[in-house]
């Protein structure tokens, strides 16, 4: 797993090593993350932070010139994991991505849910189209990573946990899974209530 980072992969095997018999539901309630959740409604702060610069080579004369990472996320607000919540930052106005680099086209937006049954003792998943098409296009997932007919792919945790199918973009460049099981799994059934 060359590009996962050490974080993604001890969640998956810590995922694997007890998902496949029982206690789902516990697990999931075992992922909220305790000692941030009360920075559910916050925003990013202006300060710098510490692991802020391990991306760049401060040496390069050019650095000055860099906007910096807290510069560019000052305001925006943050999910229960104190991370910026791209989505609440996209439907708020705070951030408006264009369509293409000269900002002439437009975005094809989907409103279409699908909802996905294989969830064993979790709650259903919900896979909007619409979050997704106000910044991806529908060649970004149709046909290589998804065949566009609901129920025609089969997902489940492990391959997501590696890298594959909503793994190739969650975890990566999308909110983190494993601390964000509600935000998919988002459909109560049966005998399972919502948690969150
Ligand atoms: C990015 C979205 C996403 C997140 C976040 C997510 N899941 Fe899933 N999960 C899926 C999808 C998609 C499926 C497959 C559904 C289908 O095929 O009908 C799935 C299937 C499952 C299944 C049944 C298949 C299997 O792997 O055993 C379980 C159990 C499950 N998820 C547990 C969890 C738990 C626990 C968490 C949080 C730690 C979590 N999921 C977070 C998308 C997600
Ligand atoms: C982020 C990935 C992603 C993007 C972007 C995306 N889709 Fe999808 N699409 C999916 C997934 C996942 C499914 C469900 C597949 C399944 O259930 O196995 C799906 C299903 C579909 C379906 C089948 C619906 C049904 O009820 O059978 C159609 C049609 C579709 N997409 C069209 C589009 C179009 C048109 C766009 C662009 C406007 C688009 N998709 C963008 C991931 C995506
Ligand atoms: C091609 C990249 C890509 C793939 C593949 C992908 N996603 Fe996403 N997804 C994103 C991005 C980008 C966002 C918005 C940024 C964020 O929320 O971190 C997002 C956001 C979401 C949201 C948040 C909606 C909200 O309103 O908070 C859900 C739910 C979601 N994805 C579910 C899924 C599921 C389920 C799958 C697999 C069936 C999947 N995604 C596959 C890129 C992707």
């Amino acid at each position: 797993m060359p590009n996962s980072r050490p974080s993604t992969v001890l969640a998956a095997i810590f995922f694997l090593a007890i998902s496949f018999d029982h206690g789902l539901l516990s697990l999931a309630r075992a992922a909220e993350p305790p000692s941030k959740a009360a920075s559910s409604t916050g925003t990013r702060p202006a300060e710098a932070l510490p692991e802020q610069n391990i991306f760049y080579d401060t040496t390069n004369p050019d650095y000055a010139r860099l906007q910096k990472a807290n510069e560019s996320l000052a305001g925006l607000p943050l999910d229960k994991r104190g991370l910026v919540d791209w989505m609440k930052a996209l439907g708020s106005g705070a951030i408006t991505p264009r369509a293409d680099l000269t900002g002439t086209k437009k975005m094809e937006i989907l409103n279409l849910d699908v909802v996905m049954k294989h969830t064993k003792e979790m709650p259903y998943v919900t896979f909007p189209h619409a979050a997704h098409t106000q910044w991806l296009s529908c060649a970004n997932c149709h046909d290589k990573i998804f065949i566009p007919k609901a129920g025609a792919n089969t997902m489940d945790m492990s391959t997501i946990f590696r890298g594959q199918q909503c793994g190739v973009c969650h975890d990566r460049v999308a909110f983190e899974t494993f601390f964000s099981c509600e935000r998919c799994h988002n459909v109560p059934h049966g005998e399972i209530k919502a948690w969150w």
